[in-house]
Protein backbone atom coordinates (compact mmCIF):
# COMPACT_ATOMS: atom_id res chain seq x y z
CA UNK A 1 0.00 0.00 0.00
CA UNK A 2 1.00 3.72 -0.63
CA UNK A 3 0.60 5.96 2.46
CA UNK A 4 1.13 9.56 2.73
CA UNK A 5 0.94 11.68 5.59
CA UNK A 6 0.02 14.98 6.42
CA UNK A 7 2.80 17.40 8.41
CA UNK A 8 5.90 17.20 8.95
CA UNK A 9 6.59 17.45 13.17
CA UNK A 10 7.51 15.09 16.01
CA UNK A 11 3.50 13.54 15.67
CA UNK A 12 3.89 12.77 11.90
CA UNK A 13 7.45 11.15 12.71
CA UNK A 14 6.04 8.74 15.57
CA UNK A 15 3.15 7.89 12.43
CA UNK A 16 5.76 7.54 10.12
CA UNK A 17 8.05 5.39 12.15
CA UNK A 18 4.87 3.42 13.50
CA UNK A 19 3.97 2.76 9.94
CA UNK A 20 7.02 2.01 8.37
CA UNK A 21 6.76 -1.09 10.69
CA UNK A 22 3.51 -2.60 8.94
CA UNK A 23 4.31 -5.38 6.46
CA UNK A 24 1.63 -4.01 4.36
CA UNK A 25 3.00 -0.84 3.60
CA UNK A 26 4.86 -0.71 0.52
CA UNK A 27 5.71 2.89 0.00
CA UNK A 28 5.23 6.31 2.50
CA UNK A 29 5.09 9.57 1.55
CA UNK A 30 5.20 12.71 4.28
CA UNK A 31 3.93 16.41 3.20
CA UNK A 32 6.13 18.15 3.73
CA UNK A 33 8.39 15.84 6.52
CA UNK A 34 11.01 16.61 8.19
CA UNK A 35 15.23 15.50 7.98
CA UNK A 36 14.25 12.68 10.48
CA UNK A 37 11.17 11.75 8.39
CA UNK A 38 12.74 11.90 5.03
CA UNK A 39 15.25 8.81 6.40
CA UNK A 40 11.64 6.63 6.55
CA UNK A 41 9.37 8.31 3.61
CA UNK A 42 9.77 10.27 0.50
CA UNK A 43 9.37 13.20 1.68
CA UNK A 44 6.86 15.98 -0.67
CA UNK A 45 7.39 19.95 -0.88
CA UNK A 46 3.91 20.76 -0.10
CA UNK A 47 2.72 22.43 2.90
CA UNK A 48 0.01 20.50 5.30
CA UNK A 49 -2.57 23.16 4.62
CA UNK A 50 -2.44 23.06 0.99
CA UNK A 51 -5.28 21.16 0.56
CA UNK A 52 -5.87 21.21 -2.76
CA UNK A 53 -2.19 20.16 -3.59
CA UNK A 54 -2.21 17.35 -1.21
CA UNK A 55 -5.53 15.92 -2.93
CA UNK A 56 -4.02 16.63 -6.61
CA UNK A 57 -0.67 14.57 -5.20
CA UNK A 58 -2.69 11.78 -3.27
CA UNK A 59 -4.82 11.33 -6.81
CA UNK A 60 -2.17 11.56 -8.87
CA UNK A 61 0.41 8.70 -6.95
CA UNK A 62 -3.43 6.68 -6.07
CA UNK A 63 -2.10 6.88 -2.73
CA UNK A 64 -4.58 4.38 -0.68
CA UNK A 65 -4.62 5.86 2.54
CA UNK A 66 -3.89 9.95 3.74
CA UNK A 67 -3.10 10.42 7.61
CA UNK A 68 -3.52 13.69 8.22
CA UNK A 69 -1.38 14.78 11.38
CA UNK A 70 -2.40 18.64 11.95
CA UNK A 71 -5.45 20.12 13.14
CA UNK A 72 -5.77 23.14 10.55
CA UNK A 73 -5.98 20.81 7.34
CA UNK A 74 -8.97 18.69 9.22
CA UNK A 75 -10.41 22.36 10.39
CA UNK A 76 -9.77 23.56 6.33
CA UNK A 77 -11.84 20.09 5.10
CA UNK A 78 -9.30 17.63 3.95
CA UNK A 79 -10.88 14.30 4.78
CA UNK A 80 -13.86 15.38 2.64
CA UNK A 81 -12.02 17.07 -0.22
CA UNK A 82 -9.93 13.43 -0.41
CA UNK A 83 -13.17 11.45 0.11
CA UNK A 84 -14.68 13.24 -2.25
CA UNK A 85 -12.28 12.19 -5.16
CA UNK A 86 -12.71 8.69 -4.22
CA UNK A 87 -9.77 8.83 -2.12
CA UNK A 88 -9.53 6.63 1.76
CA UNK A 89 -8.19 9.87 4.37
CA UNK A 90 -7.72 8.77 8.08
CA UNK A 91 -8.97 11.87 10.23
CA UNK A 92 -12.26 13.63 10.89
CA UNK A 93 -14.23 15.56 8.58
CA UNK A 94 -14.86 19.32 8.67
CA UNK A 95 -17.72 19.29 10.28
CA UNK A 96 -16.48 17.21 13.24
CA UNK A 97 -13.12 18.90 13.00
CA UNK A 98 -15.30 21.69 14.71
CA UNK A 99 -14.47 19.85 18.38
CA UNK A 100 -10.79 21.31 17.80
CA UNK A 101 -11.22 24.27 15.80
CA UNK A 102 -14.59 25.76 17.93
CA UNK A 103 -13.72 26.05 21.65
CA UNK A 104 -17.68 27.14 22.64
CA UNK A 105 -18.57 24.26 20.04
CA UNK A 106 -17.30 21.73 22.50
CA UNK A 107 -18.46 23.69 25.46
CA UNK A 108 -22.16 23.33 24.17
CA UNK A 109 -21.51 19.70 23.26
CA UNK A 110 -20.22 18.84 26.48
CA UNK A 111 -22.55 20.86 28.43
CA UNK A 112 -25.62 19.47 26.59
CA UNK A 113 -24.34 15.80 27.14
CA UNK A 114 -23.28 16.27 30.80
CA UNK A 115 -19.74 15.78 30.27
CA UNK A 116 -17.49 16.87 33.12
CA UNK A 117 -15.95 19.87 32.37
CA UNK A 118 -15.26 23.66 33.59
CA UNK A 119 -18.03 26.20 34.02
CA UNK A 120 -18.01 28.97 31.06
CA UNK A 121 -19.60 31.56 29.32
CA UNK A 122 -18.92 32.79 25.97
CA UNK A 123 -18.63 36.58 24.80
CA UNK A 124 -18.61 38.40 21.00
CA UNK A 125 -18.19 41.97 22.88
CA UNK A 126 -15.95 43.15 24.19
CA UNK A 127 -17.64 45.51 26.62
CA UNK A 128 -20.08 43.09 27.71
CA UNK A 129 -16.68 40.59 28.63
CA UNK A 130 -14.93 43.46 30.26
CA UNK A 131 -17.91 43.89 32.79
CA UNK A 132 -18.12 40.27 33.39
CA UNK A 133 -13.97 40.10 34.03
CA UNK A 134 -13.62 38.37 36.98
CA UNK A 135 -16.82 35.95 36.68
CA UNK A 136 -15.43 32.58 38.11
CA UNK A 137 -12.73 34.86 39.98
CA UNK A 138 -9.20 34.57 39.93
CA UNK A 139 -7.09 32.91 38.06
CA UNK A 140 -9.46 33.58 34.90
CA UNK A 141 -9.14 31.23 32.19
CA UNK A 142 -9.48 33.13 28.58
CA UNK A 143 -9.37 31.46 25.85
CA UNK A 144 -9.74 32.29 22.21
CA UNK A 145 -12.69 30.35 20.37
CA UNK A 146 -10.50 29.40 17.51
CA UNK A 147 -7.41 27.48 16.17
CA UNK A 148 -4.29 29.52 17.57
CA UNK A 149 -1.47 27.08 17.57
CA UNK A 150 -1.74 26.33 21.39
CA UNK A 151 -1.36 29.39 22.30
CA UNK A 152 -4.80 31.10 22.52
CA UNK A 153 -5.19 30.32 26.25
CA UNK A 154 -4.63 32.84 28.74
CA UNK A 155 -4.45 32.19 32.36
CA UNK A 156 -4.65 35.58 34.60
CA UNK A 157 -3.69 35.66 38.14
CA UNK A 158 -5.63 39.18 38.28
CA UNK A 159 -7.73 41.62 36.81
CA UNK A 160 -4.74 43.66 35.01
CA UNK A 161 -3.67 40.96 33.08
CA UNK A 162 -7.11 39.55 32.15
CA UNK A 163 -7.75 43.01 30.66
CA UNK A 164 -4.82 42.52 28.86
CA UNK A 165 -5.00 39.67 26.99
CA UNK A 166 -8.55 40.33 26.61
CA UNK A 167 -7.98 43.61 24.78
CA UNK A 168 -4.62 41.44 22.72
CA UNK A 169 -7.05 38.68 21.49
CA UNK A 170 -10.08 40.44 20.74
CA UNK A 171 -9.10 44.39 20.95
CA UNK A 172 -5.68 44.00 18.85
CA UNK A 173 -7.04 40.19 17.27
CA UNK A 174 -3.47 38.52 17.78
CA UNK A 175 -4.51 35.38 16.60
CA UNK A 176 -7.33 36.93 14.11
CA UNK A 177 -10.66 36.12 13.54
CA UNK A 178 -10.16 33.07 15.91
CA UNK A 179 -10.31 36.18 18.76
CA UNK A 180 -13.84 37.47 17.51
CA UNK A 181 -15.53 34.85 20.22
CA UNK A 182 -13.87 34.30 23.71
CA UNK A 183 -14.49 31.39 26.30
CA UNK A 184 -14.13 32.37 29.49
CA UNK A 185 -13.67 29.41 32.11
CA UNK A 186 -13.47 28.40 35.67
CA UNK A 187 -10.09 27.85 36.49
CA UNK A 188 -9.47 24.01 37.12
CA UNK A 189 -6.88 22.88 39.43
CA UNK A 190 -5.41 19.10 39.73
CA UNK A 191 -2.76 17.28 37.35
CA UNK A 192 -3.18 17.28 33.56
CA UNK A 193 -3.44 13.75 31.31
CA UNK A 194 -4.33 13.36 27.83
CA UNK A 195 -6.13 10.44 26.24
CA UNK A 196 -5.71 10.02 22.74
CA UNK A 197 -8.84 7.12 21.10
CA UNK A 198 -9.32 6.18 18.57
CA UNK A 199 -12.74 6.93 17.10
CA UNK A 200 -15.06 5.17 14.32
CA UNK A 201 -18.39 6.84 14.61
CA UNK A 202 -19.80 3.95 16.67
CA UNK A 203 -17.20 3.10 19.41
CA UNK A 204 -14.43 4.68 21.47
CA UNK A 205 -11.36 3.01 22.53
CA UNK A 206 -8.93 4.97 24.38
CA UNK A 207 -5.34 4.25 23.95
CA UNK A 208 -3.13 4.29 26.76
CA UNK A 209 -2.63 7.31 28.71
CA UNK A 210 0.01 10.13 28.10
CA UNK A 211 1.23 13.48 29.78
CA UNK A 212 2.28 16.31 27.88
CA UNK A 213 4.87 18.68 29.58
CA UNK A 214 3.59 22.09 28.13
CA UNK A 215 5.35 24.83 29.95
CA UNK A 216 9.02 25.88 28.76
CA UNK A 217 10.81 25.23 32.35
CA UNK A 218 11.20 22.92 34.85
CA UNK A 219 8.35 22.77 37.41
CA UNK A 220 6.21 23.49 35.15
CA UNK A 221 6.81 27.24 34.85
CA UNK A 222 7.06 29.79 32.23
CA UNK A 223 5.14 30.45 29.15
CA UNK A 224 3.02 27.57 27.06
CA UNK A 225 4.92 25.93 24.10
CA UNK A 226 3.62 23.36 21.66
CA UNK A 227 4.77 20.55 24.25
CA UNK A 228 8.04 19.87 25.98
CA UNK A 229 8.44 16.21 26.56
CA UNK A 230 5.71 13.31 27.29
CA UNK A 231 5.49 9.96 28.86
CA UNK A 232 3.27 7.47 28.82
CA UNK A 233 1.62 5.64 30.46
CA UNK A 234 0.60 8.54 32.76
CA UNK A 235 1.69 8.26 36.64
CA UNK A 236 -1.49 9.08 38.06
CA UNK A 237 -3.73 6.82 36.37
CA UNK A 238 -5.00 3.99 38.09
CA UNK A 239 -8.35 1.66 37.72
CA UNK A 240 -10.66 3.40 39.77
CA UNK A 241 -9.91 6.39 37.45
CA UNK A 242 -9.99 4.78 34.32
CA UNK A 243 -13.50 3.19 34.90
CA UNK A 244 -14.31 7.11 35.87
CA UNK A 245 -13.24 8.20 32.58
CA UNK A 246 -15.37 5.55 30.53
CA UNK A 247 -18.26 6.74 31.98
CA UNK A 248 -18.33 9.73 32.74
CA UNK A 249 -16.40 10.91 29.46
CA UNK A 250 -16.09 8.05 26.48
CA UNK A 251 -19.21 7.13 26.64
CA UNK A 252 -21.16 9.63 26.94
CA UNK A 253 -18.99 11.19 24.05
CA UNK A 254 -19.68 8.23 21.96
CA UNK A 255 -23.09 8.69 22.63
CA UNK A 256 -23.34 12.63 22.13
CA UNK A 257 -21.52 12.28 18.78
CA UNK A 258 -24.24 9.65 17.47
CA UNK A 259 -27.60 11.83 18.92
CA UNK A 260 -25.99 14.76 17.17
CA UNK A 261 -24.78 13.01 14.15
CA UNK A 262 -21.00 13.74 14.85
CA UNK A 263 -19.58 11.05 12.16
CA UNK A 264 -16.29 11.24 14.28
CA UNK A 265 -13.97 8.74 12.59
CA UNK A 266 -10.02 9.22 13.47
CA UNK A 267 -8.42 10.49 16.42
CA UNK A 268 -10.05 12.12 19.16
CA UNK A 269 -7.60 13.51 21.54
CA UNK A 270 -9.41 14.45 25.35
CA UNK A 271 -6.90 16.62 27.53
CA UNK A 272 -7.88 16.54 31.38
CA UNK A 273 -7.95 17.82 34.29
CA UNK A 274 -8.04 15.05 37.17
CA UNK A 275 -9.58 17.59 39.99
CA UNK A 276 -10.56 16.18 43.58
CA UNK A 277 -14.05 16.07 41.98
CA UNK A 278 -12.64 13.64 39.41
CA UNK A 279 -11.56 13.88 35.76
CA UNK A 280 -13.18 16.83 33.83
CA UNK A 281 -12.44 17.91 29.91
CA UNK A 282 -10.05 20.44 29.49
CA UNK A 283 -10.41 19.90 25.80
CA UNK A 284 -11.48 18.08 22.67
CA UNK A 285 -8.89 17.97 19.71
CA UNK A 286 -9.27 15.92 16.57
CA UNK A 287 -6.24 14.50 15.85
CA UNK A 288 -2.79 12.26 17.58
CA UNK A 289 -1.59 14.91 20.40
CA UNK A 290 2.31 16.19 19.41
CA UNK A 291 4.01 14.81 21.64
CA UNK A 292 1.62 12.51 23.45
CA UNK A 293 1.89 10.59 20.11
CA UNK A 294 5.86 10.18 20.29
CA UNK A 295 5.27 8.89 23.89
CA UNK A 296 2.57 6.27 23.43
CA UNK A 297 3.50 4.44 19.87
CA UNK A 298 6.44 3.10 21.08
CA UNK A 299 4.15 0.97 23.31
CA UNK A 300 1.76 -0.05 20.66
CA UNK A 301 2.46 -3.43 20.03
CA UNK A 302 -0.72 -3.68 17.14
CA UNK A 303 -0.13 -2.57 13.50
CA UNK A 304 -1.47 0.67 13.19
CA UNK A 305 -2.07 0.70 9.35
CA UNK A 306 -4.38 -2.20 10.86
CA UNK A 307 -6.50 -0.12 13.43
CA UNK A 308 -6.87 3.47 10.78
CA UNK A 309 -8.32 0.34 8.92
CA UNK A 310 -11.06 -0.28 11.64
CA UNK A 311 -11.99 2.93 11.86
CA UNK A 312 -12.56 3.73 8.58
CA UNK A 313 -14.67 0.83 7.98
CA UNK A 314 -16.45 0.82 11.38
CA UNK A 315 -14.70 -2.67 12.71
CA UNK A 316 -13.28 -1.11 16.13
CA UNK A 317 -15.29 -3.00 17.92
CA UNK A 318 -13.73 -6.33 16.87
CA UNK A 319 -10.14 -4.56 16.49
CA UNK A 320 -7.66 -5.79 19.19
CA UNK A 321 -4.92 -3.26 20.61
CA UNK A 322 -2.03 -4.80 22.30
CA UNK A 323 0.27 -2.54 24.43
CA UNK A 324 3.58 -2.67 26.06
CA UNK A 325 3.97 -2.99 29.32
CA UNK A 326 7.08 -0.98 29.18
CA UNK A 327 7.35 2.65 30.16
CA UNK A 328 8.12 5.57 27.83
CA UNK A 329 9.66 9.15 28.25
CA UNK A 330 10.01 11.60 25.34
CA UNK A 331 12.53 14.58 26.21
CA UNK A 332 11.45 17.57 23.99
CA UNK A 333 15.01 19.77 22.80
CA UNK A 334 14.22 23.22 21.86
CA UNK A 335 15.47 26.04 19.82
CA UNK A 336 17.74 28.79 22.42
CA UNK A 337 14.45 31.43 23.00
CA UNK A 338 11.55 29.28 22.28
CA UNK A 339 8.45 29.66 22.66
CA UNK A 340 9.64 33.38 21.69
CA UNK A 341 11.68 34.39 18.66
CA UNK A 342 14.46 31.94 17.80
CA UNK A 343 17.23 31.23 15.37
CA UNK A 344 17.05 28.14 12.73
CA UNK A 345 19.67 26.34 10.70
CA UNK A 346 22.07 25.61 13.57
CA UNK A 347 24.05 22.22 13.01
CA UNK A 348 22.96 19.39 15.27
CA UNK A 349 25.76 16.83 16.35
CA UNK A 350 25.34 13.60 18.06
CA UNK A 351 22.85 12.26 16.63
CA UNK A 352 24.62 9.05 15.52
CA UNK A 353 26.01 8.86 19.20
CA UNK A 354 22.89 7.84 20.97
CA UNK A 355 22.27 3.95 22.21
CA UNK A 356 20.61 1.56 19.29
CA UNK A 357 17.49 1.73 21.19
CA UNK A 358 16.45 5.11 21.42
CA UNK A 359 14.36 6.42 19.46
CA UNK A 360 15.16 10.45 18.33
CA UNK A 361 11.79 11.69 16.83
CA UNK A 362 12.52 15.18 14.53
CA UNK A 363 10.08 18.33 15.02
CA UNK A 364 12.02 20.80 13.27
CA UNK A 365 14.86 19.68 11.34
CA UNK A 366 15.94 19.67 8.03
CA UNK A 367 19.03 18.21 5.91
CA UNK A 368 21.37 21.30 4.91
CA UNK A 369 23.47 21.27 2.15
CA UNK A 370 24.38 23.99 -0.41
CA UNK A 371 22.07 23.56 -3.43
CA UNK A 372 18.88 22.81 -1.47
CA UNK A 373 16.81 23.27 1.69
CA UNK A 374 13.87 21.19 2.80
CA UNK A 375 12.07 23.50 5.71
CA UNK A 376 8.47 24.22 4.91
CA UNK A 377 8.54 27.31 3.66
CA UNK A 378 11.54 27.00 1.43
CA UNK A 379 10.57 23.56 -0.06
CA UNK A 380 7.06 25.37 -1.14
CA UNK A 381 8.01 26.20 -4.86
CA UNK A 382 11.13 24.81 -4.52
CA UNK A 383 11.10 21.40 -6.01
CA UNK A 384 14.81 20.69 -5.68
CA UNK A 385 14.51 19.35 -1.96
CA UNK A 386 16.52 16.52 -0.69
CA UNK A 387 16.32 13.07 -2.04
CA UNK A 388 17.34 9.70 -1.25
CA UNK A 389 20.06 9.87 -3.34
CA UNK A 390 21.62 12.98 -1.96
CA UNK A 391 20.74 13.39 1.63
CA UNK A 392 23.27 10.94 3.16
CA UNK A 393 26.08 13.61 2.81
CA UNK A 394 23.62 15.71 4.29
CA UNK A 395 24.15 17.90 7.92
CA UNK A 396 21.03 17.59 9.56
CA UNK A 397 20.07 21.80 11.00
CA UNK A 398 17.25 22.85 13.45
CA UNK A 399 14.76 24.23 11.64
CA UNK A 400 11.82 25.32 14.29
CA UNK A 401 11.04 26.32 17.93
CA UNK A 402 10.75 22.15 18.24
CA UNK A 403 13.80 20.22 17.33
CA UNK A 404 13.55 17.23 18.86
CA UNK A 405 12.08 14.04 20.75
CA UNK A 406 14.56 11.77 22.59
CA UNK A 407 12.48 8.66 23.78
CA UNK A 408 13.21 5.48 25.53
CA UNK A 409 11.39 2.96 26.85
CA UNK A 410 12.28 1.18 30.17
CA UNK A 411 10.84 -1.56 32.57
CA UNK A 412 10.02 1.83 34.69
CA UNK A 413 9.48 5.20 34.22
CA UNK A 414 12.99 5.83 36.12
CA UNK A 415 14.73 3.63 33.68
CA UNK A 416 13.08 5.20 30.78
CA UNK A 417 13.51 8.81 31.91
CA UNK A 418 17.00 7.75 33.08
CA UNK A 419 18.14 6.29 29.16
CA UNK A 420 16.12 9.43 27.64
CA UNK A 421 18.48 11.87 29.79
CA UNK A 422 21.63 10.01 29.14
CA UNK A 423 21.20 10.14 25.48
CA UNK A 424 19.62 14.22 25.34
CA UNK A 425 23.36 14.78 26.88
CA UNK A 426 24.74 13.40 23.63
CA UNK A 427 22.92 15.79 21.13
CA UNK A 428 24.02 19.34 20.68
CA UNK A 429 23.08 22.37 18.76
CA UNK A 430 23.88 25.92 19.90
CA UNK A 431 21.29 26.89 22.20
CA UNK A 432 19.38 23.80 22.85
CA UNK A 433 17.28 23.84 25.66
CA UNK A 434 15.33 20.86 27.70
CA UNK A 435 13.41 20.01 30.13
CA UNK A 436 14.86 18.52 33.36
CA UNK A 437 11.53 16.73 35.02
CA UNK A 438 10.17 14.99 31.84
CA UNK A 439 8.62 11.66 33.12
CA UNK A 440 8.40 13.21 36.79
CA UNK A 441 4.97 13.81 38.20
CA UNK A 442 4.88 17.62 39.37
CA UNK A 443 2.06 18.67 41.68
CA UNK A 444 2.27 22.34 42.13
CA UNK A 445 -0.36 23.16 39.96
P1 LIG B 1 -6.28 24.17 25.91
O1 LIG B 1 -5.69 24.74 24.66
O2 LIG B 1 -7.76 24.39 26.06
O3 LIG B 1 -5.84 22.77 26.16
O4 LIG B 1 -5.56 24.93 27.12
C1 LIG B 1 -4.15 24.99 27.21
C2 LIG B 1 -3.73 24.75 28.63
O5 LIG B 1 -4.30 25.72 29.50
C3 LIG B 1 -4.20 23.42 29.18
O6 LIG B 1 -3.34 22.38 28.84
C4 LIG B 1 -4.22 23.70 30.66
O7 LIG B 1 -2.90 23.62 31.20
C5 LIG B 1 -4.63 25.12 30.74
N1 LIG B 1 -6.08 25.23 30.95
C6 LIG B 1 -7.05 25.31 30.00
N2 LIG B 1 -8.27 25.39 30.54
C7 LIG B 1 -8.10 25.38 31.88
C8 LIG B 1 -8.98 25.46 33.00
N3 LIG B 1 -10.29 25.61 32.84
N4 LIG B 1 -8.45 25.42 34.23
C9 LIG B 1 -7.11 25.30 34.40
N5 LIG B 1 -6.22 25.24 33.40
C10 LIG B 1 -6.70 25.28 32.14
N1 LIG C 1 -0.02 18.02 23.22
C1 LIG C 1 -0.98 18.97 22.94
C2 LIG C 1 -1.48 18.98 21.57
O1 LIG C 1 -1.13 18.15 20.75
O2 LIG C 1 -2.27 19.84 21.26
Amino acid sequence: MKILIVGGGGREHALAWKLAQSERVDKLFCAPGNAGIGLLAECVPLKAEDVDGICAFAEKEKIDLTVIGPEIPLSLGIVDALNDRGLRAFGPNRECARLEASKSFTKAFLARHGIPTAGYREFTDIHELKQSIGLFGYPMVIKADGLAAGKGVVIAEDETSAVAAIDQIMGDRIFGTAGDRIVVEEFLAGIEASVLCFVDGKTIVPMESAQDYKRIFDGDKGPNTGGMGAYSPSLIFHDELENQIRERILEPTIKGFQEDGLDFKGVLFIGLMITAEGPKVIEFNNRFGDPETQAVLPRMKTDLLEIMEAVLEERLSEQTIEWSEKKVVCVGMASGGYPGDYEKGKPISGLDAVDSDIIVFHSGTKFMNNESVSSLDDAVGNKSMETTENRGTCAIVTDGGRVLGVTALGYTHEEAREKAYRNVARISFEGAQYRKDIGQLNDQK
